[in-house]
């Protein structure tokens, strides 16, 4: 199937690139803006009417996943007349193009929970739930989702809305809860800043769900979603954001302080915001990540931009190509944030291979040994790292080491 997705730049849109080539569909990607020379032929502004409908024209495709659109709960307060020009009007911009030129093609619009509005605490909103917007973010998605249901009514187009609630995992911004927690925790992980911790509202309460989940439930609605139907995507499990930044503290094994920072703090908040996830179930989704298989990725990815390259390995998948370089030890979890293999640079006129010696160093460790002969030779005790069974192999100056260490030497 040939799918044409919007906003593929961004956190969800390159997961659902990956999933939907992992599954021999064949994602066209459109994204905005461009991030490189090389991807200015596939930026398309969607709100420019002539833009989209010369990308759908390009594409022709079999479906369209829209993705685009300002995300930010937070920043919409701050801009609501562009989260409208670019969430609403962009989608009913989408789906005239559809109509003009793919008439034949599904689109999966994706809404979301915020749409609810507030909530009974202990309730979850199922999709016949009414809709009670108090964010520009949240009335913006209404309008676009009213839009996709009256192009199906009114000119039959095969449209399906998915209601996300929170997601999380790689790649995702620091603007939004997880993440910003992540960076802030891998700065004082390393000792680049004093251990306080910038939080906003922590007794919001969420609907958490792994994004890899988010984008397997897309792909079932293109195929099993009814047109003109709203789909709620989550776990039905709600959770404090004190108690998800808790268990992150406690992944990362740091101690901190925690601070209010006012401009964290919305002018208005939704305090509860859970949802019943019976109606996708239905159609065959079944999650299969934990919270703390999210919690864990966001951790190393807040690490690796924090200069360290960290590959991850989680429960519940299966070792990539590169993670099985770690060898038999691999795939099984070393506590929560799992075994990680760590890129760093072997300098042979170094006594010690220099990443592993500096840690060493700032742990008083005596489990890291000189190399020889341009050998690693180090002995960090992780799976997968040399042994006398399985020897480093022999490196080029400024070749990767290869070495492994557990999430412990970060
Ligand atoms: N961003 C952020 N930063 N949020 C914080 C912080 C902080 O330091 N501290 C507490 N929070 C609270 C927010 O007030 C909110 O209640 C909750 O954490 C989650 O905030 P976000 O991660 O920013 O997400 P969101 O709930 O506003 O919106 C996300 O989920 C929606 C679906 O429910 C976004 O992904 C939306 O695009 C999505 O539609």
């Amino acid at each position: 199937m040939r799918v044409l997705v919007t906003g593929a730049g961004g956190f969800v849109g390159r997961h659902l690139c990956e999933h939907l080539a992992a599954h021999d569909d064949q994602a066209i990607p459109i994204r905005w803006p461009a991030s490189s020379a090389e991807d200015r032929a596939k930026s398309v502004d969607v709100t420019d009417a002539q833009a989209v409908r010369d990308a759908v024209e390009a594409a022709r495709p079999d479906a369209i996943v829209h993705l685009a659109g300002l995300s930010s709960v937070a920043a919409s307060h701050r801009d609501p007349s562009r989260t409208f020009a670019v969430n609403a009007l962009g989608a009913v911009h989408v789906l005239a193009a559809v109509q003009q030129i793919a008439p034949r093609a599904g689109v999966l619009l994706v809404a979301s929970s915020e749409m609810y509005g507030p909530l009974v605490p202990g309730s979850r909103a199922t999709e016949d739930s009414p809709l009670r917007p108090v964010s520009p973010y949240a009335s913006s998605k209404v309008a676009a989702e009213v839009a996709g249901f009256q192009f199906h009514r009114g000119r039959s187009l095969s449209v399906v809305s998915a209601r996300p609630f929170n997601h999380v995992g790689r790649g995702q911004r620091t603007d939004f809860v997880v993440p910003s927690f992540a960076e802030q925790i891998a700065s004082i992980r390393r000792g680049r800043t004093s251990p306080v911790l910038q939080v906003g509202n922590l007794d919001a309460v969420r609907d958490f769900s792994h994004v890899a989940d988010v984008v397997e439930a897309y792909r079932l609605l293109l195929h099993r979603g009814e047109p003109g139907q709203a789909y709620n995507v989550c776990s039905g499990e709600g959770r404090s954001i004190r108690s998800v930044l808790q268990r992150m503290i406690e992944l990362a094994g740091v101690e901190v302080r925690i601070e209010v920072d006012p401009s964290r703090v919305r002018p208005s908040e939704l305090p509860y915001l859970v949802g019943d996830p019976g109606k996708l179930q239905r159609l065959g989704w079944r999650p299969s990540r934990t919270l703390d298989d999210a919690l864990s990725e966001a951790l190393a990815h807040g690490l690796a931009s924090r200069g360290v390259r960290v590959d991850f390995v989680t429960s519940g998948e299966r070792p990539s190509t590169e993670s099985s370089l770690l060898g038999d030890g691999a795939s099984s979890q070393e506590g929560l944030l799992t075994v990680h293999r760590v890129r760093h640079t072997w300098d042979p006129q170094r006594p010690f291979c220099p990443w592993l010696a500096s840690i060493a160093a700032r742990r008083g460790s005596d489990r890291i040994r000189q190399g020889q002969n341009g050998r690693c030779g180090s002995r960090c005790g992780a799976p997968g790292a040399p042994s006398a069974a399985r020897p480093a192999p022999r490196l080029r100056p400024g070749a990767d080491c290869g070495s492994t260490a557990a999430s412990d030497f970060l």
